[in-house]
């Protein structure tokens, strides 16, 4: 594996892998690698040619009373943990590599940035897009592999692709989980041994729903309320949005259809931690229409 600093560097070397014929696969991450980040790492060297990984904590998607000064940082853990995986480029830049000294584009999101973590972070969304544009244009990758804990983001950066015309597919991987259910994320450090057992009420709040709704609730109102019943169980948890929601365009409608897709989505905070989650649930087939009744043998 190769450490790349510089942007040019990084551009001349996927040009010349692209021009051999070899296909990019790109994972981006804030750094702090953990079983999630392998899992994209290893999923991209299974798709493609080469993989590369970008480290970098990106300011522009933090508020300022948010934690960008604190936020976990450990080069030699991440190189040892890429190295190990199958990760070919490590690339990590400077700031102002990524953003020059004057620069003052960036990139607007639109609706999607001020919904559900977007209406806590109005901040965030922005910041993500105009970075990953950014992560791109220095990568040129075929694939771009995300996590889909991030669910909001996974819908921003499909956006993002499509609307600037960049041809970047965008490879959304399942949520890696610890023993007792936690999503993993690069937060849980800031969690104590008590809060990390406590914060498993996120997991079993979206497997008890999940059950809910597969036992025929298509109701999103009393969807959201089970929920949110569950999550209480918790008093310490502060929930800022914990709703049912359609997962492919994030609307709510007051009754889900049958077969479509649900996305449970969460935000919430314990202690001085945020943590989000979130699950996709397939709303069942409770009716046999009439090709149905055919195929398995009822007429
Ligand atoms: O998901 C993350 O870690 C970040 O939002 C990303 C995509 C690397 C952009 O900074």
């Amino acid at each position: 594996m190769i450490v790349i600093r510089k942007v040019d560097e990084l551009r001349k070397y996927s040009i010349e892998q692209r021009s051999k014929g070899k296909t990019i696969g790109f994972v981006p991450t804030m750094g702090f690698l953990h079983e999630g980040h392998i899992s994209l790492i290893t999923r991209a060297s299974v798709e493609c040619d080469l993989v590369i990984t970008s480290l970098f904590v990106n300011p522009t998607q933090f508020a300022p009373h948010e934690d960008f000064d604190s936020y976990p940082r450990d080069f030699e853990h991440d190189y040892n943990l890429a190295k190990n995986a199958d990760c070919d480029v490590l690339f990590v830049p400077a700031r102002e590599e990524i953003y020059p000294e004057g620069a003052t584009t960036s990139l607007s999101v639109g609706d999607l940035a001020y919904v559900l973590e977007g209406k806590y972070r109005p901040h965030f969304f922005d910041g993500v897009a105009t970075v990953v544009s950014k992560l791109f244009s220095a990568t040129l990758p075929n694939k771009a592999f995300f996590g889909q804990k991030d669910y909001q983001q996974t819908l921003v950066v499909k956006a993002l692709s499509k609307d600037m015309l960049m041809g970047v597919e965008i490879v959304v991987c399942p949520i890696v989980r610890e023993p007792n259910g936690l999503a993993m994320s690069s937060r849980n450090k800031y969690l104590t041994d008590d809060e990390r057992n406590k914060a498993k009420i996120l997991f079993q709040s979206l497997v008890a729903t999940k059950e809910f709704i597969e036992s025929g609730e298509r109701n999103r109102k009393k969807i959201n309320a089970y929920l949110h019943d569950s999550l209480r169980k918790l008093e310490s948890l502060k929930i800022d949005y914990a709703l049912a929601v359609d997962a492919s365009n994030l609307e709510e409608p007051n009754e889900f259809d049958e077969g479509s897709e649900i996305v449970l989505l969460l935000g919430t905070i314990l202690g001085k931690t945020r943590l989000i989650d979130n699950m996709v649930v397939k709303v069942p087939i409770t009716k046999y229409n009439e090709d149905d009744r055919f195929q398995i043998g009822l007429k």
